[in-house]
């Protein structure tokens, strides 16, 4: 997997920065006109000056906080650039994760050296650093881009280090994540998930594989119609944490359609090579899951993953075939395309049989119309518990991470009716977010504290992100880590 760069944090050196090769990264509060910490005051007296005009100049007043300027090849420094960073000692998170971010885009070979000085939020910069020095390239024949050591000068290194370790556990999760969605559905089948899921088990995770026999003798026939038309077996992957001793668990259940061509209701060909990421929801609980176990947490934690490709194919499910659920409920499966919500019925259902949670969320690029309704900035939140809505809001607050909750209700619900089975797969296009997820509402049981997101606009872009180069972002790794860890962990 992609690995996150490691970060050594030190002690200032002001001797050491005239020699420096690489890259240098000064932190600058927002309203310094003039070099004033003691780094800036030595960088300033080498450079003979440069500093202050900068900093003087109509330019930097145009710097937005968090992002910053290089003085390329500066007179009177070894290094190849001076990047002065717009954040000041007392910047907030987001700025703090941004200005790591403008030092990780811009890190090469011959590394960097952050100097972030008395700065409280230090170990958010080797946080928005880390997360944005991402890149993919197991496929790319040249070289991988070489990133040179990264290494941060401040106050307090051993209070730096311990804050920032979380957070490189975070950082992990987010890129297995983002590797995950990023790779191409002939690499990533429903075997090699399953494979590198059961991987996780050196991490102390218990990783069980159950397979389509099994599935069957569950009762998933759902998910399994889904799943009838590919070559690849279908299969639910469950991982669990237990860290926090006894107690029911929290339980994660994601959407893995390794490829979702939309079955025999087949999807246009323009635009069909995204649906390679249409496992992005088990992505995010696999990335959780990941750092959960690396931070050893606290708390007891299951993940469960449908992986399933669907294909046309003679043995493909038709439209208007009439599959059973575990829960027992008959669907008749008016669109192979809405295939998703078909797999997490069965899913959630089995969470629920066998764990008996505390609550449920799951996650699941789930349809075309939340992309519609809210873009790529905010992912779709629908449930039935204001309580754990709430908490979930807060924590993408705090983790940056855009999420807009949306309605539901019973005349939504209504939608589903079907004429000869116990509902449809579709309700319609009008509101076809929120009849998916009144769909899925129906596998929840009564009195289960319950969450869906739909994340078909959010796990993959095609811009880049503050904290993400274009492709997968890894969105809901953080927040909902920070969920787990303000709500279970006490
Ligand atoms: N995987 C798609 C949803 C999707 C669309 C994800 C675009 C990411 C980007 C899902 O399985 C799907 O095909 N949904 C259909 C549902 C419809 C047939 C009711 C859709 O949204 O069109
Ligand atoms: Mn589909
Ligand atoms: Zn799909």
């Amino acid at each position: 997997m992609t690995n996150p760069l490691p970060i050594k944090f030190l002690e200032t050196d002001l001797e050491a920065l005239a020699g420096i090769s690489g890259r240098i990264a000064l932190l600058v509060a927002p309203d310094d006109n003039a070099a004033r910490s003691p780094a800036a005051r030595r960088l300033n007296r080498l450079t003979k000056g440069a500093l202050n005009r900068f900093l003087g100049s109509d330019a930097w007043g145009k710097v937005k906080p968090g992002e910053a300027t290089d003085l390329a090849w500066p007179a009177g420094l070894q290094a190849e650039a001076l990047q002065i960073v717009k954040a000041g000692p007392r910047a907030d998170v987001a700025t703090a994760r941004k200005a790591g971010a403008a030092i990780g885009k811009a890190v090469g070979k011959a590394g960097v050296l952050v100097l972030a000085g008395s700065m409280l939020r230090a170990a958010d910069v080797s946080f928005g650093l880390a997360l944005r020095a991402y890149d993919f390239e197991p496929h790319k024949t040249a070289e991988p881009t070489a990133r040179g050591p990264v290494q941060m000068m401040v106050k307090d290194p051993e209070a730096v280090a311990l804050a920032a370790n979380p957070m490189a556990a975070v950082a992990e999760g987010v890129f297995f994540t983002r590797d995950l969605v990023n790779e191409p559905a002939n690499v990533l089948t429903t075997d090699d998930f399953a494979a590198r899921l059961a991987a996780m088990q050196e991490l102390g995770l218990e990783v069980e594989i159950l397979e389509e026999e099994a599935l069957e003798a569950l009762g998933m026939g759902a998910l399994l119609g889904v799943g009838q038309g590919s070559d690849s077996p279908s299969k639910v992957v469950v991982m669990q944490w237990n860290g926090g001793g006894e107690g029911a668990p929290f339980a994660l259940v994601g959407k893995g359609v390794v490829f979702d061509t939309g079955g025999i209701s087949i999807k246009p060909a323009a635009g069909m090579e995204e649906m390679t990421m249409d496992m992005g929801g088990a992505g995010v609980v696999a990335g959780v899951m990941r750092t959960l176990a690396l931070r050893r947490a606290k708390a007891n934690v299951v993940g469960l993953v449908g992986l399933v490709e669907n294909m046309p194919d003679g043995r493909a499910q038709r439209p208007g075939d009439v599959v059973k659920s575990m829960k027992g409920d008959t669907i008749e499966v008016i669109n192979t395309d809405a295939e998703g919500r078909l797999v997490l019925a069965d899913v959630l259902w089995y969470a629920q049989e066998r764990f008996k949670p505390v609550g449920m969320i799951n996650l699941a690029t789930l349809t075309g119309a939340i992309i519609i309704a809210l873009g790529h900035e905010n992912t779709g939140v629908f449930s039935n518990d204001d309580g754990l809505c709430d908490a979930f809001l807060t924590a993408c607050k705090s983790e940056g991470e855009g999420a807009w909750r949306m309605p539901m209700g019973d005349a939504y619900d209504a939608k589903l009716k079907s004429r000869i089975a116990d509902m449809m797969n579709v309700g319609g296009r009008d509101g076809g977010a929120i009849t998916a997820a009144q769909f899925l509402k129906r596998f929840v049981k009564e009195g289960m504290p319950w969450c869906h997101l739909d994340i078909a606009g959010t796990a993959l872009v095609k811009t880049d992100t503050t904290l993400a180069p274009k492709g997968a972002t890894g969105w809901g790794v953080m927040a909902l880590d920070r969920l787990i860890r303000d709500r279970f962990e006490g």
